[in-house]
Parts: C-alpha cells; structure tokens; sequence
C-alpha cells in the first residue's frame, strides 16, 4: 500500500495550524497565535478571521516544506469542520476546500472536540505507544467546552457530563481579567498559582447534579468577593495575587476532580487522560497525579504542544477517517455548535 500523508488544517478559534501525518505518524506541525486579541482581553471574532486569512497560506506552505514533501504527494486534505466562531473556521474550511479541489484529493471533516481528544492518538514516531487502550474516559477541558466523555473509538464517543454554562478555561480567564492581570488568564494564574497559598480563599462550589458542570456561579462568586476587597484595601490584587491564583486553581481543579472520580467510579474504567487547552494547567496535572497514586488510575497527560489547538489533532483524525474511507463533500458546511 502506498504511504497516506494527511495535511490537517485548524482554524476553529485564534490559532491558525497546519500539520503533515505520514502513517499516522507526525512530520510537521506549525501554528501561529495572534497576538492582536491581547489588546482587548479576548477573542475578536473579525479580527481572528482576518488574522486567519494572513496566516494560513503561509502557515500550511511551511508544514509541508517542514515535512519534507511537496503538495503533490498528499493524499488527503483534513479540516475542523466546527465546533468554533464561524468567521474563523470558514477561512479554514474554505481553505482545505480550494486545496483539496487543487490537488484532486479527498477532502474529512472532522470535529474539533474529537480532534482534542485524538491528541492523545499522536505519534511522533514509528514506536510512539504512549496512547491510552479503549475504552477511556478523558476530561475535555478548553476555553470553550468543559466535558466528560467516554471514549470507545475515535469515531464512538459520548458525552457523559458537560458545563452547562461558562467552561472551566472562560472562567479562568474571565477572572484573570478582572484582576487586571492580560488574556490569555490561563498561563498567567497557572505562574502565579504556583506561588500562592490554595487555601487562602473559598469560593462557592456548584451543586449539579449528575456528572454535569458549571463555573459561572464561580465566577459571579470570585467578582464580588474582589470587588468587596479592592473596596477595602485598592492594592488588593497587586498584594494578594498569588493568593488569589492558588485559590481559583484550586477550586477550579477540585470541582473537575470530583464530577471526574464520580464518572470513573460509575464507569468502572480507570484509564483516565485529558485534553484541551486547560490540560497544560499544572495545577490539574498534579491533581491527575494525585489521583493515579490514590486511586489506582492509569493516566494520560498530553504534551503542552498537543494541549492547546493544534493542526496535529486534526490531521490523526483525518488518518483514522481516511482508512474507514470516510469522506465529505465539497459543500459540507462550517458548523459553529456541535457536539460528537
Ligand atoms: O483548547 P484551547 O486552546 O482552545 C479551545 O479550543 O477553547 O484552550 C484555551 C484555554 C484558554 O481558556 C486558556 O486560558 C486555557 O486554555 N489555558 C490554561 C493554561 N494554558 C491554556 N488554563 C490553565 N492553565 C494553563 N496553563
């Protein structure tokens, strides 16, 4: 059988990636971030998708010259099909269409929560066994998607519990925000919260029933308390930041942990990973840690590069897809909301 290079294209949020996958084994992956959103503490839908327009033609030249191929030799084009803010996935849609019609090739749709959780599908090499056996169940968490899904094939998933208001990664940004502290929240209040004391402060914990989240009580909980104490003392967060990083992560990971244990306990599947872009939070790593001493689970932590969007995830799926012949049409729409 001749050799399957899949091209994956993501362009579901603020990154613009491309990857090359041989076999299924990876030989390049570039992204590149857009610094402008920073400016306004969060994603501007418009300029994503002009940032998009920039970035991906140089983007995808540079993951095949980088794999050491020409286009020619493709054999498929895979894209994030949703979910994600339209303007933004239309460029990459629009995109892999033209590309794949260029070059004569097939063209996957594939689902960018899937694509998240296939992170873990990765191989950097012929002997790369580091991927969890099925079925699994994996903590998605993301800036936009906070979930618990029981994975039994790449192409069988379900979703066991999920937020019903903000994710875990908005939220986290959401109050770094407030505390003044730049965009994206999540890295920064990672820095600091490993510096800071977990238990300096509570914040009300939601009580959902079922394996199901919510962090907007949270949030709403974490303003108002900050608000009272910048009232009293002006330097509050200048003071007390750390603090009150440790806090939230604390809080954050301990409610993610607990709907996590519940879903394993009710499951009886031990092999647990996560995915996302919270997944690089090493608060939630160590709790993960934690959990496989004390528990007995068989984790899975993805590499940082894998955690956040990548074009990677996107082009394991398009491999997988591609060998149960699963293709889409050339009108196949962009879709913002979808689930598995
Ligand atoms: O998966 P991702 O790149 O985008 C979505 O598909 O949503 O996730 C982005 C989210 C952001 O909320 C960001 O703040 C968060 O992941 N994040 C982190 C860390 N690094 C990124 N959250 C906590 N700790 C981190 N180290």
């Amino acid at each position: 059988m001749s050799d399957i290079y899949i091209l994956g294209i993501e362009s579901s949020c603020d990154d613009t990636s491309a990857a090359v996958l041989k076999n299924g084994v990876l030989l390049s992956n570039v992204t590149a971030s857009q610094a402008v959103h920073e400016a306004y503490g969060g994603v501007v839908p418009e300029l994503a998708s002009r940032a998009h327009q920039q970035n991906v033609v140089p983007v995808v030249d540079q993951a095949i010259k980088k794999a050491g191929i020409t286009k020619e030799q493709l054999t498929a084009v895979a894209f994030t099909r949703g979910p994600g803010l339209m303007g933004s996935l239309l460029v990459g849609v629009s995109f892999a269409k033209g590309f794949a019609r260029s070059l004569g090739i097939p063209l996957i749709d594939v689902n960018h929560l899937q694509g998240h959780v296939m992170a873990h599908f990765i191989k950097e090499s012929e002997d790369d066994q580091h991927c969890p056996p099925l079925p699994f169940i994996c903590l998605l968490v993301s800036g936009g998607n906070s979930q618990i899904v029981l994975v039994r094939a790449y192409n069988d998933m379900e979703v066991l519990g999920q937020t019903i208001d903000d994710a875990a990664g908005e939220a986290i940004d959401k109050c770094s925000k407030v505390m003044g502290l730049g965009y994206p929240g999540g890295p920064i209040i990672d820095r600091l919260a490993r510096q800071g004391n977990p238990k300096a402060y509570q914040f009300s914990e939601p009580q959902i029933p079922g394996f199901d989240y919510s962090f907007s009580g949270l949030k709403t909980s974490f303003l108002y308390n900050l608000r009272k104490w910048v009232e009293e003392d002006p330097d509050f967060v200048e003071h007390h930041k750390e603090d009150l990083a440790a806090s939230l992560e604390w809080t954050i990971v301990d409610i993610l942990m607990k709907k996590l244990r519940l879903a394993v306990k009710q499951t009886g599947i031990k092999h647990v990973a996560v995915a996302g872009g919270v997944s690089a939070n090493n608060g939630l790593r160590n709790a993960f840690q934690d959990h496989a001493r004390r528990y007995g689970w068989t984790i899975y932590i993805p590499k940082f590069s894998y955690t956040t969007d990548n074009a990677a995830m996107i082009g394991i799926v398009g491999h997988y897809k591609y060998l149960d012949g699963e293709f889409c049409p050339i009108d196949a729409p962009a879709f913002s909301k979808v689930t598995f």
